[in-house]
C-alpha cells in the first residue's frame, strides 16, 4: 500500500494522522478524537493539503454523528468544520456530503452508519482520483522524455500537492510518482514554500523516501531556471479551481505561471474534481483567500540537529502579512491534469470533460 498521512487505528473508530508541522525531523502521530481536535488540526495544519483538509473533516463528522446523530449538533459541527480553512472547496465539499448522508436517515443508527459509510467513499474516490492523474499527466513527462534522450525531465513544482496533502499519490506528484515507476528520468526543482516551506519539509521529504532526484530550490530562483532552459514542466497542485480555470493555490504559484508563459514553459494544474468550485466562474476576487498569523512569516522554524528552534527573521518591530494563496487566471494555465483525461483551463474544456458536474 502507497503511504498515507491518515488512517483509522486498530480499534476501528480512532481517527489518527501523521503531524506535519513536525516533518521532516519527527514522526509524530496524533489522534483526532472529537470536532475541536479535527477543527485544531486543520486550523494549525496538523494536516493540511485540499484533499486531506476535506477527509479529515469528513471523518470527523462521522464520528460526531455516532456519539451525537440529533440534526442541529450535526449542523453545528459541519459549520465549525468547514470555517476550519476557507479558500480549499474540498473542505466544504466533504462536510456536505458526510452531512446531507447523515440527514437523509431517520434512525441514529442508520445516521452514524451513512456518515462513515460516506466518509469511506470520499476517502476511497481521492485515492483512485489521485492514482488516475498520475496516469492522465505521466503522457506529458514521457513526450518530454523521448524528446531529449539521455538528460531527465526537469519538472517545478511549488508546495506540496504530494501523498501528504492527499490520501496517497498526491496530485502534482502523481504523475511523477508515475513517471518514476515506469523508469523515466525525472528531476524535480522543488519550491522552498515560504511562509511554512511545505516544499523544503514536505515535499523534499517524500520524493526523498521515494528515491526521487530532486533539488530544494529558494522561491524565488524558478524563473532564473526557467531562462537558463532549465525547467521542461511545471506542476501544481490547486485549492480551489474555477468553473472557467481560474486557478487558486498556495501563494507564489501566480508568479510561476507568470515566469512560465515568458520563457514558453508548460505550466500544468493537477487536480482531483474535489478541487473544482462549480459555484464560481471568475475566480479574481471570488475566492476567499486565507490570511495567517503574520508570526509564520516573522519566525522560522528548523532543525539545530537535536531539536526543533524557532527564530525571528526580522525586526522585532517589523509587522509582517501572511496571505496564504493566489489565484493564477486561466489564460496562464496550459492545461488540467484531472482523474478524468487532461482539458483546457477554459470553461469549454473544463465542460467538455466534467459536462455532468460543471454548471451550464
Ligand atoms: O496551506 P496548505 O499547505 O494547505 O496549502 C496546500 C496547497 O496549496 C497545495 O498545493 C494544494 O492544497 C493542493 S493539494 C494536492
Amino acid at each position: 500500500m502507497t503511504p498515507r498521512p491518515i488512517w483509522i487505528a486498530q480499534d476501528g473508530l480512532t481517527l489518527q494522522v501523521i503531524d506535519q508541522r513536525r516533518l521532516p525531523h519527527e514522526r509524530v502521530v496524533r489522534d483526532l478524537n472529537t470536532v475541536d481536535e479535527a477543527v485544531y488540526a486543520i486550523k494549525e495544519m496538523v494536516v493540511r493539503g485540499a484533499p486531506l483538509i476535506g477527509v479529515t473533516a469528513a471523518w470527523a463528522l462521522a464520528a460526531a454523528a455516532r456519539r451525537a446523530p440529533e440534526a442541529p449538533l450535526l449542523e453545528a459541527s459541519a459549520a465549525r468544520l468547514k470555517a476550519a480553512r476557507p479558500t480549499a472547496i474540498n473542505l466544504a465539499w466533504a462536510v456536505d456530503r458526510v452531512l446531507a448522508a447523515a440527514l437523509a436517515c431517520p434512525s441514529p443508527e442508520e445516521r452514524a452508519l451513512a456518515a462513515r459509510c460516506e466518509a469511506e467513499a470520499i476517502t476511497a474516490a481521492e485515492v483512485e482520483n489521485c492514482r488516475r492523474i498520475g496516469e492522465q499527466g505521466v503522457p506529458l513527462i514521457e513526450e518530454i522524455a523521448r524528446a531529449n534522450p539521455g538528460r531527465p525531465v526537469n519538472v517545478l513544482t511549488h508546495c506540496n500537492a504530494g501523498w501528504l496533502a492527499c490520501v496517497a499519490y498526491g496530485t502534482a506528484t502523481a504523475p511523477i510518482y508515475t513517471a518514476c515507476e515506469r523508469g523515466l528520468p525525472v528531476h524535480v526543482w522543488v519550491d522552498e514554500t515560504r511562509p511554512l516551506n511545505q516544499g523544503a519539509r514536505l515535499t523534499a521529504w517524500e520524493l526523498a523516501a521515494a528515491g526521487v532526484p530532486h533539488t530544494v530550490i529558494a522561491d524565488n530562483t524558478g524563473g532564473h531556471l526557467m531562462q537558463q532552459g532549465r525547467v521542461d514542466l511545471v506542476i501544481v497542485g490547486t485549492d480551489r479551481t474555477t468553473a472557467s480555470g481560474d486557478v487558486a493555490n498556495k501563494i507564489g504559484t501566480y508568479l510561476k505561471a507568470l515566469a512560465a508563459r515568458d520563457n514558453g514553459i508548460p505550466f500544468y494544474v493537477a487536480l482531483p474534481s474535489s478541487s473544482f468550485d462549480w459555484s464560481l466562474r471568475d475566480g479574481m476576487g471570488a475566492v476567499p483567500i486565507e490570511e495567517r498569523d503574520p508570526d509564520e512569516v516573522r519566525y522560522i522554524t528548523g532543525w539545530d540537529g537535536e531539536r526543533s528552534v524557532r527564530v525571528r527573521v526580522c525586526p522585532e518591530a517589523s509587522p509582517a502579512a501572511n496571505f496564504a494563496f493566489d489565484v493564477t487566471p486561466a489564460r496562464l494555465v496550459t492545461g488540467l491534469i484531472t482523474e478524468r483525461g487532461i482539458c483546457r483551463a477554459d470553461p469549454e474544456g473544463i465542460r467538455g470533460m466534467f459536462g455532468d458536474k460543471a454548471m451550464t
